[in-house]
């Protein structure tokens, strides 16, 4: 099959053999072996495409807010203008990234493996638009809105005050950006779309994730328990590395294609 030179007159066959021959000893097999493979995916994740972690993200105007204190509750009720501005700032920062390699080789892994599901930190919704079906947004989604009294996602928005943030059309209450703040609790159904999918893990994907944040960072140890083999990808390691039976220490870009390769063309298991 010809392909594209790359640039430097390595052609992407040679990149992807390349990829692969960096993957950790043993972890060929286990991705073999896998039936239900379980993704963490936290910021890391979206860094290739150019979207700022939770914290990079304050630049210029909004450098001297501390974003985990507009992130709350309390801070919308106080100025629901100001949050609603800088989530406005928020997505127009997302909305020009596109998924990368990492989350393409994602939606390809679940056309490999009998079940494959995602569950992403993120709210950029960037694993959908790479074509993974299967994605549990455990911190909610940016381009989502919800009534802040009833918490309903809003289709439409009554625009008709002009000061933002725009209202609930049905029962004028402040709309709100769909993601999870902090001091709130995980939404009910992405909780037990996770536990569900964690059921009968066999291979847990910790992706761009310090593992720091609960209770995403538990789902990791509950995959442990449950006795799956863990894998880390990230730059460096995270406050779980050692509970890692591999750790990949790549770029997710890199490493996730390399892993997929390394299914080889098989196709979905018999
Ligand atoms: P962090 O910013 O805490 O961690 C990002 C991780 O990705 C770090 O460990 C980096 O080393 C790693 N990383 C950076 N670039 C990478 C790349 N190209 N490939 C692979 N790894 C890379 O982000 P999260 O762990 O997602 O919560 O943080 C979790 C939560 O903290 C966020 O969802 C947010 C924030 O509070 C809420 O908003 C509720």
């Amino acid at each position: 099959m010809e392909s594209a030179s790359g640039a430097n007159g390595a052609t992407d066959v040679d990149a992807a053999i390349e990829r692969t021959a960096e993957l950790p000893a043993g972890l060929c097999e286990a991705l073999h072996g896998a039936r239900n493979v379980v993704v963490l995916s936290g910021a890391g994740m979206s860094a290739e495409s150019g979207v700022p972690t939770f914290r990079e993200a304050q630049t210029g105007l909004w450098a001297r807010f501390d974003p985990q204190a507009l992130a709350t509750p309390e801070a919308f009720a106080r100025d629901p203008a100001l949050v609603w501005r800088w989530y406005e700032w928020r997505r127009d920062l997302v909305a020009d990234a596109e998924p990368h390699a990492g989350h393409r080789a994602l939606a390809e892994l679940e056309a490999r493996v009998e079940r494959c599901t995602v569950i992403t930190q993120n709210v950029d919704g960037l694993h959908r638009r790479a074509g993974s079906r299967e994605v549990i947004e455990f911190h909610g989604n940016l381009f989502e809105n919800r009534c802040f009294v009833e918490g309903h996602v809003l289709e439409t928005l009554d625009t008709s005050r002009g000061e933002p943030p725009p209202r609930c059309p049905d029962c004028g209450a402040w709309a709100r950006p769909g993601v999870v703040w902090f001091g709130e609790a995980i939404p009910a159904a992405a909780l037990e779309a996770a536990d569900a999918a964690l059921s009968d893990v066999d291979l847990f994907l910790s992706v761009g994730t310090s593992s720091s944040v609960y209770p995403a960072a538990g789902l990791i140890e509950q995959a442990a328990r449950r006795g799956a083999t863990l894998v880390e990808i990230n730059t460096e390691d995270s406050a779980l590395a050692g509970l890692m039976d591999f750790r990949f220490t790549a770029p997710a870009g890199a490493a996730l294609p390399a892993l997929v390769d390394a299914l080889g063309n098989g196709g979905p298991h018999p």
